[in-house]
């Protein structure tokens, strides 16, 4: 089969089937079509990475948990200034697959494949690369939690690290004591949760940075299908990971009877709930957003996802100015509060928009915006939003 630019071997489906649905995880190693996306935008979001952080030289990329290798092929392939991939899998079935795809798509000079633990691996390479590792991708079942340190160590000054994790009823609130354990971090179930998954995921990725003295920054991150995906640049330096750790790393509250997530307090009196500690300031870069867009929409205009890609960066790019130390605004749970049915978003929208506030869509939810205005402005709009009748377009 093919995807991207790659030509693939994958295992036969037919055994991995619940109904007509392929179940992944039965495959004798992992390959999730639906994945392609996260893939697609990976190969963009890589080469803004190097076009704007490391432009003049060859860039090595560590993929230790590869499953068939595709990732890796299509790092190599499809993005400029990638020298070499460094691949790895635990599993010996995987480690063969990956082995023939590298061979299947002429690449067995770039990209090495490697059956090890994937923290021995990124440790080792941390030791004994002669030259630093800019790129790590850490693409796990699951959390990524247990990879993080090892990632953080493999990395070089102005490094990029992307993160997928896959466990968003720990990350969304579901299972608190997980949640403890494993990004020790308090969590509920709200309103927000999608982008509670966001910032918890983010606000772990900091703290283990930060115990390496190195500071993270989110260049993108997001929210779809079953995962939060983040990509993250890494900079060494203990002043600058104090000043992260002070600035971008606290507790936020749910107002639970307001609907309302906030990292400043809660306006009126009423239950609240404590989550954090996560991350505070903007989700994402717009300069990096801009060029993944701009990218999906020249350089990688083949990839099947890519008006998917194209939008999702575009969404990304004008809701990360407006997340930096504020939530999304849901609006069907502030106007409930209110014992109001909710307005349309555009409604609200030009309300807020009509008082000289900014507003932005957010990609987290279709009943949500990202705005400057502050709780108690939106709320006291929502019931005028909700008589304001559409303007004519
Ligand atoms: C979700 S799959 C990777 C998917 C792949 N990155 C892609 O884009 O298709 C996770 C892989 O991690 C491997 N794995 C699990 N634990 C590992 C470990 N400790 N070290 C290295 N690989 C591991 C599994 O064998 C599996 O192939």
């Amino acid at each position: 089969m093919a995807e991207g630019k790659a030509l693939l071997w994958i295992p036969d489906p037919s055994g991995a089937l619940a109904g007509s649905r392929l179940e992944p995880a039965w495959l004798p190693v992992f390959y999730n079509p639906v994945m392609e996306f996260n893939r697609d935008f990976s190969v963009a979001a890589l080469q803004a990475y190097i076009n704007l952080y490391a432009p003049h030289k060859p860039v090595t990329v560590v993929e230790p948990l590869t499953a068939t290798g595709v990732r890796a092929v299509r790092y190599a392939l499809e993005v400029e200034g990638v020298g070499r991939v460094i691949a790895g899998d635990i599993d010996w079935d995987a480690v063969s697959y990956a082995k023939r795809n590298v061979e299947a798509n002429g690449l067995r000079d770039r990209v090495t494949v490697t059956r090890a633990d994937a923290s021995a691996l990124l440790y080792r390479l941390s030791r004994e690369e002669p030259e630093p590792i800019l790129v790590v991708d850490i693409d796990p079942f699951g959390s990524p939690a247990p990879f993080l340190d090892a990632a953080v160590a493999a990395i070089g000054h102005r490094g990029l690290l992307a993160v997928t994790a896959t466990d968003l009823a720990v990350l969304e609130g579901s299972k608190p004591q997980v949640a403890l354990r494993r990004y020790h971090a308090s969590t509920a179930r709200m309103p927000h949760s999608r982008e509670e998954a966001v910032r918890i995921l983010l606000g772990y990725i900091v703290r283990v940075a930060a115990a390496r003295d190195k500071a993270v920054r989110p260049l993108a991150s997001y929210w779809a299908d079953h995962y939060v995906r983040a990509y993250l640049l890494v900079e060494r330096g203990a002043r600058r990971a104090n000043w992260v750790m002070e600035h971008c790393v606290s507790e936020a509250l749910w107002c639970v009877d307001l609907g309302h997530a906030t990292f400043t307090g809660c306006p009126e009196p009423g239950r609240v709930k404590r989550i954090g500690p996560l991350w505070s300031c903007e989700i994402g870069d717009q300069d990096f957003l801009s060029e993944v867009e701009r990218l999906a929409l020249t350089r990688f205009s083949y990839m099947s996802t890519q008006r998917r890609v194209s939008r999702l960066a575009s969404t990304l790019a004008a809701e990360s100015t407006l997340s930096g130390g504020r939530f999304y605004y849901e609006i069907w749970a502030l106007a409930s509060s209110l014992k109001l049915n909710m307005p349309p978003r555009e409604a609200l929208a030009e309300e807020l928009e009509g008082r000289g506030y900014r507003v932005a869509a957010t990609h987290l939810s279709p009943t949500g915006l990202r705005s400057d205005a502050g709780v108690e402005e939106v709320r006291s709009i929502i019931p005028l939003a909700r008589r304001r009748r559409r303007r004519a377009p």
